[in-house]
């Protein structure tokens, strides 16, 4: 008789734990999924302020002033610049030496070779298979399927910032596909 009171109790406790398993699932289960929000609410969204901009920053890591930039580079220069997630992007002063509105993503958007642009040509050539994108980035010859990206370019506090551009290509009039 002695024996048969833990051999009732064992599947007892396995019921309790079970159950107490279970709950923990059902607790966790929903906090996990409100962790996610709450964690990416603290993922800094660079250095430029509201908006998920990232400050421009030159080829030796620091940030574009426009005013400094304009000095440097004259009417028509694109020149590479780190842009948002770290991707090189072309900032572009116009004819009228004042900064573009729109930064242009150098990665090619056929297998992802940094483009340069040929002044000469006034096109950004790809080295890697000869795709062609005009002096905006709109895509002029293949491989390439698409355009490169756009980003804004504003300038806050005299610094240039990249923004993400989530509106529609001003030079296709389609969709951003990137985005
Ligand atoms: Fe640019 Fe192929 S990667 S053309």
């Amino acid at each position: 008789q002695a024996t048969s009171i833990p051999a009732d109790r064992v599947p007892d406790m396995g019921k309790r734990e079970l159950m107490n398993l279970l709950l923990l699932g059902a607790i966790s289960l929903p906090t996990a999924g409100m962790l996610v929000p709450y964690a990416s609410f603290f993922v800094p969204t660079g250095t430029g302020g509201g908006g998920g901009g990232t400050v421009a920053k030159d080829a030796v890591g620091n940030d574009v002033l426009a005013e400094q930039w304009l000095k440097t580079h004259g009417p028509g220069d694109r020149t590479l610049t780190q842009g948002l997630k770290g991707d090189p992007t072309y900032l572009v002063v116009e004819k009228d030496r004042t900064l573009a509105t729109y930064g242009i993503n150098a990665v090619c958007t056929h297998l992802g070779c940094v483009v340069p642009f040929n002044a000469a040509e006034n096109k950004f050539i790809c080295p890697c298979h000869g795709s062609q994108y005009n002096d905006q980035g709109r895509v002029v010859r293949g491989p390439a399927p698409l355009s490169l990206a756009l980003a804004h370019a504003d300038v806050e506090d005299g610094k240039v910032v990249f923004v993400p551009w989530v509106e529609t290509d001003f030079r296709t009039g389609d969709a951003p596909w990137w985005s």
